[in-house]
C-alpha cells in the first residue's frame, strides 16, 4: 500500500494527471476543455480521491458534473472516437476508447423510500452528492475544472479519517438505508489496514438484522468484492468476529483453519482470478442442506453454486477418505461427480494426511488415468461394443488405479481372462 500521504490537497490534481496513462490523459484533457467551454465545473469523486491521497497506484476516474452529462459524454466520444453508453436510472454515462475509460455522472441525491431498496435519486448539487455517500473516505470531491479547479471538497473531514486510518460513516442511518455498507466498511478496513470507527461499529452491529433487506445479488456482488481483495482471510475473519457472516446466513462462519487454507491456495497460485476456490473453502463448513439455502441467499450462478455445494458434499467424505484401506478406483469413482475446484478446497484444508493425501493423487494423477486399450483395441480382441465393453473398460481403469495392470500386456491379460470367463466384471459393488 501507498504511504498515506497529507501533503496539500492542491497537490491532487497535478498528482492525478502523473497517475494516468497517456489515453486516459489525453481524454481528461478533452472532457476538461469542453466543460470549461460551457462553462460547468466537474469533479473527481468517490475511491478516485481517496486513492490519490493514500498514493495508490491506478485511479478509477469517476467524475461527477452538476446537470446532464449525456451530452458532454456524447462530445467527448466525438472528439476521442470512443464509445458512450447510458446508464439512465443512475444518471451515468461510460465513454471509453483508446487506453482509456471515463465515467461520468450528474451530480445526485439519494432518497430510501425503504432499507435495503434501490435509492430514488433526483438531481442536486456537488455538496448533496457528497451527503449521499458510504463513508467520509470516500465523500471527497476534488474540483478538476472551472473557478475552484484543484480545490478539495472535503465537508465531511475523509482527509482526517485518512490520518486516522478509520473507516466512518456519515449519518446513523446509513447501514439501515444500504445494508451492503456493512461488507464495504470491512473490505476497505481490510484493504487499507483502517478500523472501523467506533461508533461507527456500534451502528455497524446494531444494524446487522439490515442485511435481510439486501436482495441475494447484492449481497454476493459485495461478498466476492471482499473475496477479490488480496488477503480476503483477513476480512471474512472480521465479518465472523462482527457477525456479519452469521447475519447473512445463520450457517456462515469463518475460522483460523479456513484463514490458512485460503493462504496456502494463494502460494499455490490457485485462488486468482476465480473465487470457486474459495467459495469451495466456504462450502466446506457448511452440511449439505445449508450449502444449498446459501446458494439460494446469494443467487450464486451455476458455477459458484457448484463449488460451494460439492465442497459441502465432499467434507463428508472426509472420515471416509481417511480410511487407509479406501483404493484408488473407489476414490475415483466417489470424487468424479465433483468440480475439481471442490476437491481441491477439501484437500487445502483438511488436516487428515491420509485423505489429503488421496485428494493430492486425485488431483495430480488418479482424475487422468485411462486403461491403454480403448474400444476399438478391445474389439480386436474379441469384446462386442455395448454395456459389456464397457464394464470391461471400468475394470481395466481400476486394475490401473488400483496397480493391478501396470502395462498394455497386463491389459491384454485381463481381458482375456475376462472372455475365458476366468475373471468376472465388476457389478454395483459399493465402495464403502
Ligand atoms: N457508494 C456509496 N454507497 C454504496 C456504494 C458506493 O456511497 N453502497 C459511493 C462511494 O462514494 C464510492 C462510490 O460510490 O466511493 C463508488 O462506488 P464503488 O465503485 O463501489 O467504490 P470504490 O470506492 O470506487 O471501490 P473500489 O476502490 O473497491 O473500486
Amino acid at each position: 500500500m501507498g504511504e498515506i500521504d497529507l501533503t496539500k490537497p492542491t497537490n491532487l490534481l497535478p498528482r492525478l494527471r502523473r497517475g494516468l496513462g497517456a489515453g486516459a490523459t489525453e481524454a481528461l484533457e478533452v472532457v476538461l476543455r469542453l466543460a470549461e467551454e460551457e462553462g460547468r465545473a466537474l469533479y473527481l469523486v468517490g475511491g478516485g480521491v481517496r486513492d490519490l491521497a493514500l498514493r495508490r497506484g491506478q485511479v478509477d476516474v469517476d467524475v461527477v458534473g452538476e446537470g446532464q452529462v449525456l451530452s458532454l459524454a456524447q462530445k467527448v466520444a466525438a472528439v476521442l472516437g470512443g464509445r458512450w453508453v447510458e446508464h439512465r436510472a443512475f444518471g451515468t454515462v461510460t465513454v471509453e476508447g483508446q487506453g482509456f475509460r471515463l465515467d461520468l455522472a450528474m451530480a445526485r441525491a439519494e432518497r430510501y423510500a425503504q432499507p435495503g431498496a434501490l435509492p430514488k435519486v433526483r438531481p442536486a448539487s456537488i455538496g448533496e452528492d457528497l451527503a449521499r455517500r458510504d463513508f467520509t473516505i470516500n465523500a471527497m470531491a476534488l474540483a478538476l475544472c472551472g473557478r475552484q479547479s484543484g480545490q478539495l471538497l472535503d465537508p465531511f473531514d475523509g482527509m482526517g479519517d485518512i490520518a486516522r486510518r478509520v473507516v466512518r460513516v456519515l449519518h446513523e442511518r446509513s447501514f439501515i438505508d444500504d445494508a451492503t455498507r456493512i461488507l464495504r466498511a470491512v473490505r476497505y478496513e481490510t484493504r487499507f489496514s483502517f478500523s472501523i470507527e467506533e461508533e461507527t461499529l456500534a451502528l455497524l452491529k446494531r444494524d446487522l438484522a439490515y442485511l435481510d433487506t439486501i436482495s441475494g445479488a447484492r449481497v454476493r456482488h459485495e461478498l466476492l468484492r471482499l473475496l477479490a481483495e488480496d488477503r480476503p482471510e483477513k476480512g471474512l475473519l472480521r465479518c465472523q468476529e462482527l457477525g456479519v457472516l452469521a447475519a447473512i446466513h445463520r450457517a456462515l462462519r469463518f475460522d483460523d483453519e479456513l484463514a490458512t487454507a485460503f493462504r496456502r491456495a494463494r502460494r499455490a497460485g490457485r485462488a486468482s482470478p476465480q473465487p470457486e476456490l474459495y467459495l469451495g473453502l466456504l462450502g466446506t463448513r457448511l452440511s449439505p442442506a445449508d450449502a444449498e439455502a446459501v446458494t439460494l441467499r446469494l443467487a450464486l450462478s451455476k458455477r459458484q453454486r457448484q463449488a460451494l455445494e460439492a465442497a459441502a458434499a465432499l467434507a463428508q467424505l472426509l472420515p471416509w477418505l481417511s480410511r487407509p484401506d479406501v483404493r484408488p478406483s473407489q476414490v475415483v469413482e466417489r470424487l468424479e461427480p465433483y468440480p475439481l475446484s471442490a476437491v481441491d478446497a477439501c484437500a487445502l484444508l483438511t488436516s487428515r494426511s491420509t485423505a489429503r493425501e488421496k485428494l493430492r493423487h486425485y488431483l495430480e494423477n488418479w482424475y487422468y488415468v485411462k486403461p491403454s486399450l480403448d474400444g476399438r483395441a478391445l474389439e480386436r480382441l474379441g469384446v462386442v461394443r455395448g454395456p459389456g465393453m464397457r464394464g470391461v473398460l471400468r475394470l481395466l481403469k481400476t486394475a490401473r488405479l488400483d496397480g493391478e495392470a501396470r502395462s498394455r500386456q497386463d491389459e491384454v491379460e485381463l481381458v482375456q481372462g475376462v472372455l475365458a470367463g476366468k475373471v468376472e466384471l465388476p457389478g454395483a459393488e459399493s465402495s464403502d
